[in-house]
C-alpha cells in the first residue's frame, strides 16, 4: 500500500510517518519538496505517485491569520484538499482529510461533540475546514475525515503547539495569565496517529471519525497542568476569554468524542508521556 502524507514534518504528519505500519510505502510531501498551491506540480506528482492513499495533515491554521487571508485560507484548507481526494479517485485511491474541532459553533455543553453533531464555523479557519470536508466528501466517496484537536507532539517549531509556548512564558515570566472559559480536549500527535493508521488498515467504514484523547479541559487547567508536570513556580492565574484581548470568534466548547472508535486514554496521561520526552 503506497501512502502519501501531506505535512510531513509538522506535527500530526511527522507522527503518521514515524509511525507508520510494517508494509505500508510511506512517501512524506513537505513544503521543502513543493508548496501544494502548486497545482500543476501537485497533479504530476499524484499522476506520477498513483497513491493508494494520500493523508492530508498541510494546513493553514493559524486562527488569527486565517481571518486576516481569507483567500490562502480557502485555496490550502479547502480547495487543495478536495483537488486531491478528486484526483487519487480516479484510480479508487482513498483521501484522509484532517479537519478540526473547529467547525462546530462551541454551544453544545456538558457532553463532547460526536461525528453526528452539526457543524456550524463560526470563524474562517473552521469555515475553510468544514468546506473542505464537504469537497472531500462529494469528490472522492472512498473518503476518511479524521476530526481532531488542540495537538501537541513533537515538532520541529520551537514554539509549535500550546504546551511549548506555555513552557516558555513560564520560563521568562512570572504570573502567566491564561483563558479558563474555553473548553478543549488536547491530544497528543503520537495517539492520534496510531488511531489514523488502525481505522486505516481495519479498512474501517469510510466518513467522518474524531480523533482526540479523552476528557475535557480549559485552557487554564491545561496550562496549569504543564507547569505543574515541569515543576516550574509560576502563578497560573485565569481570566476570561473577553480579558484576552482576542478579537477572533472561537468556539467556547469544543471537546471531541467518538460514537465510533474506543476512547482514547486521557490527556494528562498523554501529556506526561510527551513532557517526559522533551
Ligand atoms: N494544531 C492543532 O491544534 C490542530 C487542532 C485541530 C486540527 N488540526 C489539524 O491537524 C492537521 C495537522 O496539524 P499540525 O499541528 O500537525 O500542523 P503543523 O505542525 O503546522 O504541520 C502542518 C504542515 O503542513 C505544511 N504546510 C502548510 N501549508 C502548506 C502548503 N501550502 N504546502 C506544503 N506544505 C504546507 C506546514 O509547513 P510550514 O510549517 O512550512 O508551513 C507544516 O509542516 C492540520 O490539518 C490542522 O488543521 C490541528
Amino acid at each position: 500500500m503506497k501512502v502519501i502524507v501531506t505535512g510531513a514534518k509538522g506535527q500530526l504528519g511527522s507522527a503518521l510517518v514515524k509511525n507508520a505500519p510494517a508494509g505500508f510505502e510511506i512517501i512524506p510531501l513537505t513544503r521543502k519538496n513543493f508548496d501544494l498551491r502548486e497545482t500543476d506540480r501537485l497533479k504530476q506528482f499524484l499522476q506520477d505517485t498513483r497513491p493508494d492513499v494520500v493523508i492530508n495533515t498541510a494546513a493553514f491554521h493559524n486562527t488569527e491569520r486565517c481571518e486576516e487571508m481569507p483567500k490562502d485560507t480557502m485555496i490550502v484548507n479547502s480547495m487543495i484538499p478536495s483537488f486531491m481526494a478528486d484526483m487519487v479517485g480516479d484510480w479508487g485511491g482513498i483521501f484522509a482529510f484532517i479537519s478540526t474541532d473547529y467547525v462546530f459553533n462551541g454551544q453544545k455543553r456538558g457532553e463532547p461533540y460526536y461525528e453526528d453533531d452539526e457543524p456550524d464555523p463560526i470563524n474562517i479557519y473552521g469555515l475553510s475546514k468544514n468546506t473542505g470536508e464537504y469537497g472531500v466528501k462529494l469528490l472522492n466517496s472512498r473518503h476518511y475525515i479524521f476530526r481532531t484537536s488542540s495537538l501537541f507532539g513533537k515538532t520541529s517549531k520551537p514554539l509549535g503547539n500550546f504546551v511549548l509556548r506555555i513552557l516558555d512564558r513560564a520560563r521568562r515570566e512570572n504570573i502567566l495569565r491564561v483563558v479558563n472559559d474555553i473548553f478543549i480536549t488536547p491530544s497528543y500527535t503520537n495517539d492520534v496517529s496510531l488511531r489514523i493508521w488502525e481505522v486505516i488498515q481495519n479498512k474501517s467504514p469510510f466518513g467522518i471519525y474524531h480523533v482526540a484523547n479523552s476528557g475535557t479541559t480549559s485552557w487554564f487547567d491545561f496550562a496549569v497542568e504543564i507547569v505543574k508536570l515541569a515543576g516550574l513556580k509560576v502563578e497560573v492565574i485565569p481570566i476570561s476569554y473577553q480579558e484576552s484581548n482576542s478579537k477572533l470568534r472561537r468556539p467556547k466548547w469544543s471537546p471531541l468524542g467518538s460514537k465510533k472508535l474506543p476512547p482514547l486514554r486521557h490527556w494528562k496521561e498523554a501529556l506526561k508521556e510527551y513532557m517526559d520526552e522533551l
